[in-house]
């Protein structure tokens, strides 16, 4: 399958920024800019407090919303969780799982990791699972072992239906925040491995079929660099989709990346 064929995806992480109030001018002034993007999926994920007015905005538009976490458990006694089974209710259709601030600041591993996905995706949800080594680790050289750890765990005891609605985000840890992207082939490098993962272990379908983005210090002046890659297909955006504009100007440049 040539890439052509995997419809890009640029989505943007919030993490704990804005405010509520700043939902509707946001999503209005993006839908207002977005007006006419098709091709590409456009998703906005948004802390839990802000799912209603976010999903009330877009509703009716192609801009899909997403959240940024989920709890492990079904359903219960857990004060201050929120359950996949209430995401999907509510009209949410992507979650991100596994983001390195997660895993880092909240102690999420890679066991916890894959209950959070088997869970979503039971529930109907969309996963974008996030993947990526630490600066300590790419310098020890054990980058590809750790990507390797971090797919095959995520995706234990899923089958290759079930990878319809799975898009990874490779993220390395050291890009996030800082300004210092990876390189384009070095991010290409780790995207054409995840691939390559999905491949041995579900075939050559399901692997070309599988969306996989680039994340990490992503602009509209370097996102170009990233979308020309074979295996890039999209990016997850901090920062810079805070920004109507600049979320917009690097979903534009998505669209002019196919080979
Ligand atoms: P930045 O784009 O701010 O580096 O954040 C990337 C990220 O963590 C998206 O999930």
């Amino acid at each position: 399958m040539k890439k052509k064929s995997r419809r890009p995806i640029v989505a943007g992480n919030w993490k704990m920024n804005l405010l509520p109030s700043q939902v509707r001018p946001f999503g209005e002034e993006l839908m207002a800019l977005a007006a006419g993007f098709h091709r590409q999926e456009a998703v906005v994920c948004v802390p839990f407090v802000m799912l209603p007015a976010a999903l009330k905005v877009f509703e009716g538009s192609d801009i899909s919303v997403g959240a940024q976490n989920v709890s492990e458990n079904p359903r219960g006694a857990f004060t201050g969780e929120v359950c996949a089974d209430q995401l999907r209710d509510l009209g949410v259709k992507y979650v991100i799982i596994g983001h390195s601030e997660r895993r880092t600041l909240f102690d999420e591993d890679d066991i916890r990791i894959n209950t959070k996905v088997r869970l979503a995706l039971d529930a109907g949800l969309h996963v974008i699972i996030c993947v990526g080594e630490t600066a300590e680790q790419r310098n020890m050289d054990v980058t590809f072992e750790v990507i390797m750890l971090q797919v095959k765990s995520a995706l234990y005891g899923l089958d290759g239906d079930a990878l319809k609605r799975v898009v990874f985000a490779y993220e390395p840890v050291w890009a996030i925040g800082t300004g210092v992207t990876a390189t384009s082939d070095q991010a290409e490098e780790v995207c054409s491995f995840i691939r390559g993962v999905v491949r041995a272990k579900f075939g050559a379908r399901v692997a070309n079929g599988l969306r996989i983005l680039y994340g990490g210090s992503v602009t509209p002046e370097n996102a170009d660099d990233f979308f020309l890659m074979p295996d890039i297909d999209g990016a997850l955006i901090g920062g810079a989709s805070l920004d109507p504009h600049k979320f917009f100007s690097i979903l534009e440049e998505s669209e002019n990346n196919e080979d």
